[in-house]
């Protein structure tokens, strides 16, 4: 998958599927549900490090969640976040840092989050071919900071003013826009605004394509979850299952059993106790 082909599913009408990822499991498994694009994304923060937010995670942690997504990610588009205070402080360093996630960790393209102030960065990137995903809407990296975890959009105003913001990141040079927790008909109105395809998260049907959270989706996560985001299978209560029943066995010693035991050939046993005098 490559940009072209992205905005080309959007003309067709076409719903773009974005699933995050942060290793090699979960990479292999976006994969093989047929995602179009797999994100390494700062949520990894919450997910596999255990943080309150996003905010804490650094560019090394991206990078190194993106290695092995790299490895097994052959098809889609590979996109890893800047996280927070890998590209505010001025271009050079945000420059600096997307080569970095792309030559060193294996990604294709990086999401920046933020409005308007991100229009000079989006447009440095881009400049010199680093294709860059938007992020508006709701930012969870300064989030917890101003006004928590809040539906954005939800009057005339507020949906202009993303409206404009999206608008001025496409020029900027996007090469596609996330619209995390916006309400249904600011999205709406922002996806047929747009040449270039929005995601959406908690932003209703109409956006050009779908993104969640692998831990959400697939039922590891056991925080708090918005509304938005749906668990269609609960992977922990298996997983605690089968650890369950390994703890189980090894208490009882009903593992390993005789199939999961390797044994010598009855003469070397002999031989064996033989040698030890037995
Ligand atoms: O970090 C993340 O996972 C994201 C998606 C939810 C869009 O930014």
């Amino acid at each position: 998958m490559n940009i072209r082909q992205l905005l080309d599913k959007k003309q067709r009408g076409e719903k773009i599927v974005m699933i995050t990822a942060y290793g090699y499991p979960s990479g292999r498994l976006a994969e093989q549900a047929g995602a179009d694009v797999v994100l390494v994304g700062d949520s990894l923060g919450n997910v596999m490090l255990g943080y309150e937010s996003t905010t804490p995670v650094t560019i090394e942690d991206i990078c190194h969640h993106t290695k092995p997504v790299a490895r097994a990610v052959k098809n889609a588009l590979l996109v890893a976040d800047m996280p927070f205070g890998s590209y505010q402080i001025n271009t050079d360093l945000a420059l600096a840092n997307a080569i970095f996630l792309i030559k060193e960790c294996g990604a294709a393209a990086v999401k920046v989050e933020g409005g308007e102030e991100t229009a000079p960065i989006i447009a440095a990137l881009s400049k010199h071919g680093i294709p860059v995903m938007a992020h508006i809407g709701l930012l969870p990296q300064t989030a917890a900071m101003w006004h928590g975890y809040s539906c954005q959009g939800r009057d005339a105003d507020s949906a202009m003013r993303l409206l404009k913001t999206a608008r001025m990141l496409e020029e900027a040079g996007a090469f596609s826009v996330v619209l995390e927790f916006v309400t249904a008909e600011t999205a709406a109105k922002i996806s047929a605004a747009l040449t270039i395809p929005t995601i959406g998260i908690g932003a209703g049907l109409n956006c050009d394509g779908q993104v969640l959270v692998f831990h959400d989706i697939v039922g590891l996560n056991e925080n708090h979850m918005p509304r938005f985001a749906k668990q269609y299978g609960n992977a922990a209560a298996i997983i605690l299952q089968a650890l369950n029943d390994f703890a189980a066995e090894v208490k009882t010693g009903n593992y390993p059993d005789s199939e999961h035991s390797y044994f010598m050939d009855a003469d070397e046993v002999k031989k064996l106790e033989k040698l030890l005098g037995e």
